[in-house]
């Protein structure tokens, strides 16, 4: 039925209901009652708002009257990367039609081949868009991850001069390794002691260490320090409030009736501080003590750099504007490489043939890292590395907005202002695209001669052979619409190599000394609905050193 032939049906339902004497509030009750009529026929399966599109019924995953998949999503938020992957499974698709209040009709897709499309080949067309930015601006602002268009080339042009060869073997040679060490003593000490550790929040506070320091020249000693990481916490907790807001269209009114809106402001103000103590101190700078700082080769950091931007007409950036590159920059350089190896651990605690693979690969390694060394003699930890990865997307899933119409590769058509989300763990663990084993950890299915559909029976070079001098097959580069861990196309990943190397310098440094345990009796690790990929509770280990 049409919208215009329902309303003059209710209209004369109301005509006759209401005639007769009837109280001011029965009025209004009737008129309540009809209204709410109304809504559940224009609006049977969908969000209110939301257009009915026919053309999309035989992809659409069921939905309520008025509110869409709403209270689905609800329902499954704390387990909601796991519905997405099951979803898929059951309704064997790799396209699926949602609507969500507050966000309207989402698409969601599930294969390289959509992705491609969405991430390259019609890259123009599909952008963050208003919504994202305006529920993460509290905490993102107008940084790297939040904009779109020229505000996001001025970024990504920017901090692109900081990731060079050059400034990889300094970092090597520099932050990775002594931070690396500094994680040692405090492995160590553990080990000594027979106290547990949580192996999450040490690599959170490794990866934050290092990369303040050297991307605003912050000494933030996180892991010098007993206690708790203020930092640390407070960004953890803006970070998973601000995903929060995804999953409930009434944020904005809610978060003021409980005492979140509060949390967050203080949460901002502690991570906001030591963004604008680090911006404090560079305009303060003298010429002289700038030379110290960067060095005879006058290496320049990512504050350098972005204090040194002008627009056409000369503009600086302003403080507010500092402040949003320096979160950003830490939630790529802090969160995610620090997830990625906790995930990995966890696994690697979990297979021991592939624990005693990386042995025999660090146990012939010099004890300082190079450059050469993590990039030519480390394959199967760079295999477990990238495994955990697939399996553990540190950015599990993402969200565009599309800027007009288009049509997807298969033919589903999108509509001007649709949604399109996707999410690499679901990609990653897609049976079409990894194989019938895709939610099994084989680092082996990373080897160039062996299919990433590989079958544990028919590996090469298994891990489950006991050979003591294996010398692995190169790692295969794997498409990345595939493997979009690190995102694909002209949004990819600018940290890819930093993270690889840092991760490789950390398991080089740490494997080749120490072996872990799960302490028994906890909880399977399972990631915290947030922005990134953290575990819900510490990954507690028990600390043994090797030799
Ligand atoms: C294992 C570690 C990492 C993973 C899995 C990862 C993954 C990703 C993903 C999925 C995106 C796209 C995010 C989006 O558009 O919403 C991204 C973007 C980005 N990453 Fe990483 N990242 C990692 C480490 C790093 C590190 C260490 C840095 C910096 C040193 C970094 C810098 C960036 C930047 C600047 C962007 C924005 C690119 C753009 O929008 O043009 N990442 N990363």
């Amino acid at each position: 039925m049409s919208t215009s032939a329902l309303a003059t049906l209710l209209l004369v339902l109301k005509d006759r209901i209401l005639k007769g004497p009837k109280t001011k509030s029965q009025k209004a009750g009737i008129f309540a009652l009809l209204s709410f009529l109304f809504l559940v026929l224009k609006y049977p399966n969908r969000a209110i708002g939301t257009r009915a599109r026919p053309d999309l019924d035989g992809i659409a995953w069921g939905g309520m009257p008025i509110i869409g998949n709403t209270y689905t999503i609800l329902k499954n938020r704390n387990k909601f990367l796991q519905s997405i992957v099951e979803n898929f499974e059951k309704l064997d698709t790799d396209v699926m039609s949602t609507t969500v209040l507050g966000l309207g009709r989402v698409i969601a897709i599930n294969d390289p081949v959509n992705l491609e499309h969405i991430m390259k080949t019609n890259f123009e067309n599909y952008e963050k868009g208003y919504i994202l930015n305006s529920t993460m601006s509290q905490v993102l602002g107008n940084g790297i991850f939040n904009s779109d268009g020229s505000l996001w080339k001025m970024h990504r042009k920017t901090a692109s001069h900081v990731f060079s060869t050059k400034i990889y073997r300094a970092l090597i040679d520099g932050a990775f390794t002594d931070h690396s060490l500094q994680l040692c003593a405090v492995l160590d000490r553990a080990a000594q002691a027979g106290k547990p550790v949580d192996l999450q929040a040490l690599f959170l506070r490794l990866t934050l260490d290092a990369f303040a320091k050297l991307s605003f020249g912050l000494d933030i000693d996180s892991l010098g320090k007993e206690g708790q990481d203020t930092f640390g916490s407070s960004f953890d907790y803006a970070v998973v409030a601000t995903d929060e807001r995804f999953m409930n269209p009434f944020w904005r009114v809610t978060e003021h009736l409980t005492t979140k809106a509060f949390n967050m402001k203080k949460a901002v103000q502690v991570v906001d501080s030591y963004a604008y103590n680090a911006i404090k101190g560079r305009r303060s700078e003298t010429a002289a003590q700038a030379q110290v700082r960067q060095g005879p080769s006058g290496r320049e950091d990512l504050l350098d750099l972005f204090m040194k931007w002008r627009d056409d007409d000369g503009r600086a950036l302003s403080d507010v504007e500092l402040r949003d590159v320096f979160i950003n920059f830490i939630i790529a350089g802090r969160d995610t490489t620090a997830q990625a190896l906790s995930w990995m651990y966890y696994e690697v605690m979990r297979n021991p043939a592939v624990e005693r693979n990386i042995w025999q690969e660090v146990d012939k390694l010099d004890e300082r890292p190079t450059y050469e060394v993590l990039t030519k003699d480390m394959r199967y930890s760079n295999a477990v590395f990238l495994e955990a990865l697939r399996l553990y997307p540190p950015v599990p899933r993402n969200l565009k907005t599309a800027v007009a119409d288009d049509v997807l590769p298969g033919g589903i058509k999108v509509q001007a202002g649709d949604r399109i989300m996707f999410s690499t763990y679901a990609i990653g663990r897609n049976k079409k695209v990894w194989g019938p084993q895709a939610p099994e950890f084989l680092p082996e299915r990373w080897f160039e001669g062996n299919s990433p559909e590989i079958e544990k029976g028919t590996l090469k070079n298994s891990t489950h052979s006991n050979a003591e001098d294996h010398t692995w097959p190169k790692v295969r580069k794997e498409s990345t619409f595939k493997f979009s861990s690190f995102n694909a196309g002209p949004r990819i990943c600018l940290g890819q190599t930093f993270a690889t190397l840092e991760a490789l310098t950390v398991i080089m440094m740490i494997s080749s000394k120490f072996k872990f345990e799960l302490v028994p009796g906890q909880d399977e690790p399972e990631p915290v609905p947030s922005l990134t990929l953290p575990m819900k509770n510490p990954l507690l280990v028990n600390v043994h050193r090797r030799h």
